[in-house]
């Protein structure tokens, strides 16, 4: 736990917050706005968060003011902000940064009927947070350099010496970083630190996700680990940076079908917890998961009974590993990672 750190920094975060507050109260004017408005830290993707929160404010008369970076930049303000946060709801784009903050004993529970919302599978057994989108790892590859019948059968194969200098990842990223968390969940640490002395010898690094698939288009690499999406959003809008590759689904359980989920949470130190649920059970409800769905996110739905993109293969088909979201261990990814070199 941080409790001392957090108490040290407790006058100056309190002095943030109450110049925060007053910037706030002198802007809009209008004071009925002022006294319901929500601040959102969020590390998804804007466009889709805007999306699926479409309608919120004039449902609610709640007013949205968003802190938008990445998992981790997020995730460690929070932590530094402690009780003085301003934040009243995390959204992260990969659940092992919520998680931290579980951890930490800064999130409340979760409203049961918001929990009943989603599939059990999409949220960790703490209840104190629920995922509200997810998304596949996949293999992206150059069929011209890297045929089908030449695949791996697992991801961890990519630690096998005929890889050395054909494959790439995004391994500063938190998408690749949960990608990590899972593969230590399901097959341990020893295992896992062997995988990753292997992809610090075979992997180019990239600084994208997007990086990744134009090198396997390009043909710079064989074959790149990324998320499902990058590749069917291009294919949607232009196919320029896919069109020469393809995707590969590792299925069977494999730690390379590992599905990373989206988490939304209310923090414990939200002084409008009431509305702060309202928003985490409307981003979960039906109608925000059907836009989701129906958006050119590409990402999976994980709202009950609301099937996904029919672009994507169906979420049920991709035989993910089963993993607790909430025991994905973040601190554990960095310092493995750091050990071996790849951050
Ligand atoms: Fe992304």
């Amino acid at each position: 736990m941080l409790g001392g750190t957090r108490l040290g920094r407790s006058t100056a975060a309190a002095l943030t917050a109450l110049v925060a507050a007053g910037a706030l109260a002198g802007c809009g004017g209008d004071d009925a706005e002022a006294a319901e408005t929500l601040t959102v830290y969020s590390a998804q993707h804007e466009s889709l968060v805007r999306t699926m929160l479409e309608g919120f404010t004039e449902e609610t008369g709640i007013a949205l003011e968003f802190r938008d970076a990445n998992d981790a930049e997020l995730a460690n303000q929070i932590v530094q902000e402690g009780e003085a946060s301003p934040a009243d709801v995390f959204l992260t784009e990969n659940s092992p940064s919520i998680d931290v903050l579980d951890r930490e004993g800064l999130l409340a529970p979760l409203d049961p009927a918001t929990l009943d919302q989603v599939g059990e599978q999409f949220r960790p057994s703490s209840g104190n947070w629920t995922g509200f989108a997810a998304r596949s790892t996949v293999l992206v590859h150059n069929p011209a350099q890297l045929p089908a019948d030449q695949l791996p059968a697992s991801i961890l194969d990519l630690a096998n010496p005929e890889w050395q200098g054909r494959i790439g990842i995004a391994a500063g990223g938190a998408d690749f970083q949960a990608i990590v968390a899972g593969v230590l969940a399901l097959r341990g640490e020893e295992a896992t630190r062997a995988w990753l002395e292997g992809l610090q010898r075979n992997a180019n690094v990239y600084p994208s996700n997007s990086a990744v698939m134009v090198a396997a288009d390009e043909g710079e690499i064989d074959a790149g680990v990324m998320y499902h999406y990058y590749f069917y959003r291009d294919r949607a809008e232009n196919g320029l940076k896919s069109d020469d590759a393809e995707l590969h689904f590792f299925r069977n359980s494999d730690p390379g079908a590992f599905l990373s989920i989206s988490g939304a949470g209310v923090l414990a130190s939200s002084d409008q917890p009431e509305q702060a649920q309202r928003l985490v059970a409307y981003l979960t409800s039906p109608p925000a998961q059907q836009r989701l769905a129906e958006s050119t996110a590409l990402e999976y739905a994980v709202g009950n009974d609301v099937p996904s993109a029919e672009a994507l293969p169906p979420l049920a088909e991709l035989q993910a590993p089963q993993v607790d979201p909430g025991s994905l261990d973040q601190q554990r990814v960095t310092e493995l990672m750091q050990d071996v070199g790849l951050l």
